[in-house]
């Protein structure tokens, strides 16, 4: 059996990590074979809900989690991590304006990237969970400055399978049949979901999901406000955000940096641009296709963009480019 790998989820308290939690110490995530370390940290005043998901994992009795340590402190919490998963964030309150929501979000990742940087491995991999995701990962990078860019990426898995799902139910097909779909930009809703490139296993045969679904209105049209909706249509339903599936699209992520991808499959990862690629400016954090080998993620390169795509591509970039100088500038008078 390896080493304990030492693993945060921040946000422990909430519901996405109560769905998360139990996959990740079965061994879900990490392997059958891989023994770990959780750090679970909330803030103060959820101390005594965090108690409780500690007696439940506890009384899991998973033969894996060798140590459970529930903390309001940073300084225990990111001590010599090899994973952290960034969920814990301020939520949007009634009434709140986007930029004190962004204010209040940048102080939060600001003082957690530090923590990376002074506490954990440089080793260390951080996935952002928590909203505005991609701009709060930034944030979390800019303030870890010991630690590789590349070690940082934020959540858009769950956007990524919600538009293999869709395109499965429309042709009937196990979502695992449908392959290399992308979720470009933001994770909001100005993200785009791309079918150009994926593809669909029909009667044993590997052909274009265009060509698979015949209707390119619905692929142009309600598939992508379906998937850019999906979430808010999720609370109008559930009066609860998405957290099942949100806590799986997290596993699915950090199983892809831990192992890598399969051959010839890509997936949607928020990532740091270096201006290489699909002519996205440097600096944003922003949803890629990539492909990841020993745990080192790669954007896919030279896919053919159309001009439908290269204008919702450049519209999601647009409001990040936005977002990001907003966060710099919280970033810097803090
Ligand atoms: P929740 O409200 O149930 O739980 C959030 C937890 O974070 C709470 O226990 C809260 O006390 C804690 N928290 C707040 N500030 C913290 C801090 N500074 N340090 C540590 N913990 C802190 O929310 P839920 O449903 O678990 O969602 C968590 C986040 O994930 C939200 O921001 C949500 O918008 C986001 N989300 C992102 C998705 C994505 O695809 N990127 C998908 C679904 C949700």
């Amino acid at each position: 059996m390896a080493e304990p790998i030492r693993v945060l989820v921040t946000g422990a308290a909430g519901q996405i990590a109560y769905s998360l939690l139990y996959s990740i110490a079965k061994g879900d995530v990490f392997g059958k074979d891989q023994c770990l370390i959780l750090l679970l940290l909330d803030i103060t005043p959820m101390m005594t809900v965090l108690e409780g998901v500690v007696m439940e994992l506890q009384d899991c009795a998973l033969p894996l989690l060798k140590e459970i340590i529930a903390t309001d402190k940073e300084d225990v919490a990111f001590k010599d991590l090899d994973v952290a998963i960034l969920v814990g964030s301020m939520p949007r309150r009634e009434g709140m304006e986007r930029k004190d929501l962004l204010r209040a979000n940048v102080k939060i990742f600001k003082s957690q990237g530090a923590a990376l940087d002074k506490y954990s491995k440089k080793s260390v991999k951080v996935v952002v969970v928590g909203n505005p995701a991609n701009t709060n990962c930034l944030t979390a990078l800019k303030s870890a400055p010991s630690i590789p860019k590349e070690n940082f990426s934020c959540l858009t898995r769950l956007d990524h399978n919600r538009a293999k799902a869709q395109i499965a139910l429309r042709l009937n097909v196990a979502s695992d049949d449908v392959k290399n779909v992308i979720i470009w930009g933001n994770h909001s809703s100005t993200q785009y979901p791309d079918a150009n490139h994926a593809t669909v296993k029909l009667h044993g045969k590997e052909i274009g999901v265009y060509e698979a679904v015949k209707n390119d209105t619905w692929l142009k049209g309600d598939f992508i406000t379906t998937v850019q909706q999906r979430g808010a249509a999720v609370i109008k339903a559930r009066k609860l955000s998405s957290a099942m599936s949100a806590a799986k699209a997290i596993c699915d992520h950090v199983r892809d940096i831990w192992f890598g991808t399969p051959e010839g499959e890509f997936v949607s990862m928020g990532v740091i641009s270096n201006g290489n690629s699909y002519e996205i400016a440097e600096d944003l954090l922003y949803s890629f296709p990539v492909c990841i080998k020993n745990k080192t993620w790669k954007i896919v390169d030279g896919l053919v963009i159309n001009n439908f795509s290269r204008e919702k591509m450049d519209l999601t970039a647009k409001e990040l480019s936005e977002e990001k100088e907003t966060a710099l500038e919280f970033l810097s008078a803090a």
